[in-house]
């Protein structure tokens, strides 16, 4: 078979190297890939939003099967552009996509069918929105529409700075378009968990939980960055709050797909916070999480290809999905010093091989031959092992066996997950 990944990141390598121990499986292309996952598939310099040019190559290529993993061309229609062509795919279509594409929808979306989430309200004019911020209580969420790269959510500490969230979005759109509306809402607390599902809008499979470190330093301290680092199982995540986000979240969220006509089929990421009320949906993305996936699919014993095709074919109900649940795996990221403001680019990056297996690359290119950073999260490292203290630790020797000039990681990956077990 000639599989066609669409994406440039970890996740994509990720998925790559799952996909690739399907023995049937013959190549695998990636559109645009990197110079890392250069070594696992043929990349090809076709952008992710050139829904075009993808299906020209994917129809030139005898692609027998796409998986598109990013935002971007999910929200644009890559997959009923593919389909329409006869290319079967992984991903939802544009219709279901916008249970990301449009945070609106999905607040009304949850409001409508009874789906805990924070408490809000959407505005499409400034003044409107800045006298609703008068007599509310601080901090407050303040989030544009629609996709702003993981940044467009501001939480404000005080009115002060709830008004220059609203104004930087809709006067001067710091996001563009995406600041047209905003979103207002209540701010939560609690742990947060990511759960990434199968569904074929028929069976809902949720896969094991993870739990994702945004922040770029120490501590949870420094700017919000795209993940620097994950860990699976999330230990907050018992068997009995799984039992509850089933009932109340997981399932109504694919009934309330299928009821307004978007039936959702493909990877649906939950972002949840376990509140003192009970879980909530902070957001919903319409496709596996980046770096959550380096985490997960590691862990995932039965074959992904195989449970990918059975959504698209709409069996996912007659496939067995198991995950290694008694064991755990932990990613960490390393990134460019300066990340995720202004860094450098152009080191050149080397794995041994003895390391290679676990290593995802995320932004890197060759040049001359070599491997050197292109992007500001390089590369993730992962390991497996029968307790989290275990794989932090294999993560952990890995990284100082992988070298480029700048590089700087966390070092604390893992520990908020391991104070939480020892609760
Ligand atoms: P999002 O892009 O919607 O995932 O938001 C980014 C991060 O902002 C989340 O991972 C949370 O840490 C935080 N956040 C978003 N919404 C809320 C909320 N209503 N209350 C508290 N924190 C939030
Ligand atoms: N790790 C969060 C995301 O993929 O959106």
């Amino acid at each position: 078979m000639n599989i066609l990944v669409i994406g440039s990141g970890g996740r994509e390598h990720a998925v790559i190297k799952s996909i690739k121990k399907n023995p049937a499986v013959e190549t695998v292309y990636c559109l645009p890939g990197n110079g890392g996952i250069a070594a696992d598939a043929t990349c090809v310099n076709i952008g992710a939003k050139d829904i075009d040019g993808i299906v020209k190559f994917a129809s030139e290529n005898k692609i027998d099967y796409a998986v598109v993993t990013p935002d971007d061309p999910l929200v644009l229609g890559c997959v009923d552009a593919l389909t329409a062509v006869g290319i079967p795919c992984f991903g939802p279509d544009k219709k279901a996509a916008i249970i990301e594409g449009s945070k609106a929808f999905s607040k009304d979306l949850m409001k409508k069918y009874g789906i805990p989430t924070a408490a809000y309200e959407i505005f499409d004019d400034m003044d409107k929105a800045i006298a609703y911020l008068q007599n509310k209580d601080m901090p407050i969420v303040i989030k544009a529409d629609g996709l702003a790269l993981g940044k467009g959510v501001i939480i404000a500490q005080n009115l002060a700075e709830a008004e220059e969230a609203v104004r930087s979005m809709m006067a001067d759109k710091v996001f563009g378009a995406s600041g047209d509306h905003v979103v207002i809402e209540e701010f939560l607390t609690g742990p947060e968990v990511s759960v990434l599902a199968f569904t074929d809008g028929k069976t809902l499979v949720p896969m094991v939980s993870s739990m994702d470190h945004k922040r770029a330093h120490d501590n949870d301290e420094g700017l919000n960055t795209g993940g620097m680092g994950t860990v699976a199982p999330n230990p907050y995540y018992t068997a009995d709050i799984a039992d509850v986000c089933m009932e109340t979240i997981f399932l109504p969220t694919m009934n309330a797909m299928n009821a307004e006509g978007r039936t959702f089929k493909g990877c649906l990421y939950f972002g949840l916070m376990l509140t003192p009320k009970g879980p909530k949906v902070i957001e919903y993305n319409c496709r596996f999480g980046d770096p959550e996936t380096q985490v997960v699919l590691p862990l995932l014993e039965s074959d992904l290809l195989t449970v990918m095709q059975a959504v698209t074919n709409e069996t996912l109900a007659d496939v067995e999905v198991k995950f290694a649940t008694d064991q755990s795996a932990c990613c960490v990221i390393m990134a460019s010093a300066g990340y995720p403001q202004s860094y450098e680019k152009g080191y050149e990056i080397t794995i041994p091989a003895e390391v290679a297996d676990s290593v995802y690359v995320a932004g890197a290119a060759i040049k001359d031959g070599k491997l050197v950073n292109s992007g500001g999260r390089v590369l993730g490292v992962t390991s497996v092992a029968d307790t989290l203290p275990e794989a932090i630790a294999a993560s952990y020797a890995k990284v100082e066996k992988i070298h480029f000039d700048n590089a700087f990681c966390r070092k604390d990956i893992g520990q908020r997950a391991l104070k939480a077990m020892k609760e």
